[in-house]
């Protein structure tokens, strides 16, 4: 008896992209799982076709039309590694609404649109996988939904973000400014063209109210994540890492405290939910103070289990795609979406959220920097 292969079409052949088409075109076999259908590449959708055939894209899988694409009777499941909001939105949502299954790698979808997503998903019974989206290639979200769902979840934190992690790092290693340090991240491609996301905070609280989903069972909106550190003004700081300055830095180091950009997310015990991304002053020889350069870290506080630790490249195309890869064969094997196990999410919308609350500790610049183990 022979198997119907699953069908996939792949939006946006950049970075991830690429890598996922690779893994089809070079080791085909290994993407037919024993115990689940066979995966077979559809169709290809890049905006500039000419460049995709240029790196190496069979012409004859590539359209210029994503919408086309997602419209196509014959493909079963849809990959986007596209990115950004619009129409990456729109192309995911058209997905689902017409029975196809979705692999992303993108947090910013999830996160923002999360609750229709899911609730779509419940409507047509399509699946929504999306590993990729946060920690890289660290098998995380399968993990929290999935393996620890017999446990009580109490709090999620970590170093979400690779390029913020390798400027901290820089600047306590070599005591140079921020500036600097940028500059070097972007000219080694760590960093992009325009850094606000990464420097302001902005991509790691996509991927902690990724987390709080699967953790909480709740979508918090982004926007309520606090994303400033406070002030000796009694003012928020500046968002993100952006305010950290050399002299903080080497004012925290002579006390043994090194700062990391770490998202923590608690449940208190009125049931609100805490959410913070923030400069943090942890002890340089901490798991978080030894997590350097690019390397993503997070810890899963949890009853009875205790503390369970990640860590791992959080980026680059290979690591990414290999994700998307596994979410792919996840769907090969016909499990559900990438919540499956974790608590469903109710009423999110009425939960308060506000910023996490500790201890801090006043730096040169006038941040108070919350103090972290
Ligand atoms: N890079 C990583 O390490 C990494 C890790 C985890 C998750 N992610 C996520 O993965 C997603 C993709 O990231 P990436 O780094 O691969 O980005 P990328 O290198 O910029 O690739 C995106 C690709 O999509 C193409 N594209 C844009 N709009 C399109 C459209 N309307 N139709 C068809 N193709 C279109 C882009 O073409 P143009 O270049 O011509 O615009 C580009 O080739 C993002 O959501 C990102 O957050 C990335």
């Amino acid at each position: 008896m022979s198997i119907l292969p699953l069908r996939v079409g792949v939006i946006g052949a950049g970075t991830v992209g690429r890598e996922v088409v690779r893994s089809f075109l070079e080791r085909s076999p290994r993407l037919a799982p024993s115990d689940g259908r066979p995966l077979v590449l559809a169709g290809i959708a890049e905006k500039f076709t000419e460049r995709a055939i240029a790196n190496g894209i069979p012409a004859e899988l590539l359209t210029d039309d994503a919408f086309a694409l997602v419209g196509r009777d014959d493909v079963d499941v849809i990959v986007e590694t596209m990115g950004g909001d619009e129409p990456a939105h729109s192309l995911v949502r058209a997905a689902l609404a017409a029975g196809r299954h979705v692999v992303t790698a993108n947090k910013h979808v999830i996160a923002h649109h999360g609750p229709e997503l899911e609730a779509l998903t419940r409507e047509t019974g399509s699946v929504l996988r999306f590993e990729a989206a946060v920690g890289g290639g660290i098998p995380l979200l399968g993990p929290i939904a999935q393996d620890l769902a017999a446990n009580r979840i109490a709090r999620v934190r970590g170093i979400l973000n690779g390029t913020t992690n390798y400027m901290l790092t820089a600047m306590a290693r070599d005591g140079r400014d921020y500036a600097d340090v940028l500059r070097e991240a972007q000219a080694k491609g760590y960093a992009e063209a325009d850094p606000t996301a990464d420097v302001e905070g902005l991509d790691a609280v996509n991927k902690l109210v990724i987390l709080a989903r699967l953790a909480f069972g709740l979508w918090i909106p982004p926007e309520a994540v606090s994303n400033c550190a406070g002030s000796t003004s009694g003012k928020p700081g500046t968002p993100g890492i952006t305010g950290v300055t050399a002299e903080d830095v080497a004012a925290l180091g002579a006390e043994g405290r090194t700062l990391r950009l770490i998202a923590t997310t608690r449940l208190a015990e009125d049931c609100a939910i805490e959410a913070s991304v923030v400069p943090t002053a942890v002890p340089a020889g901490s798991p978080f103070g030894r997590c350097n350069g690019v390397l993503n870290r997070v810890e899963v506080d949890a009853e009875p289990v205790g503390r369970v630790a990640f860590e791992g490249p959080g980026a680059g195309g290979a690591a990414a795609g290999a994700a998307v890869l596994s979410d792919l064969v996840s769907i090969a094997r016909g499990l559900g979406s990438t919540w499956g196990g974790a608590v469903r999410a109710e009423g999110g919308a009425d939960v308060p959220v506000r910023p996490v609350d500790g201890e801090c500790v006043a730096a040169p610049s006038g941040a108070c920097y919350p103090v972290g183990d």
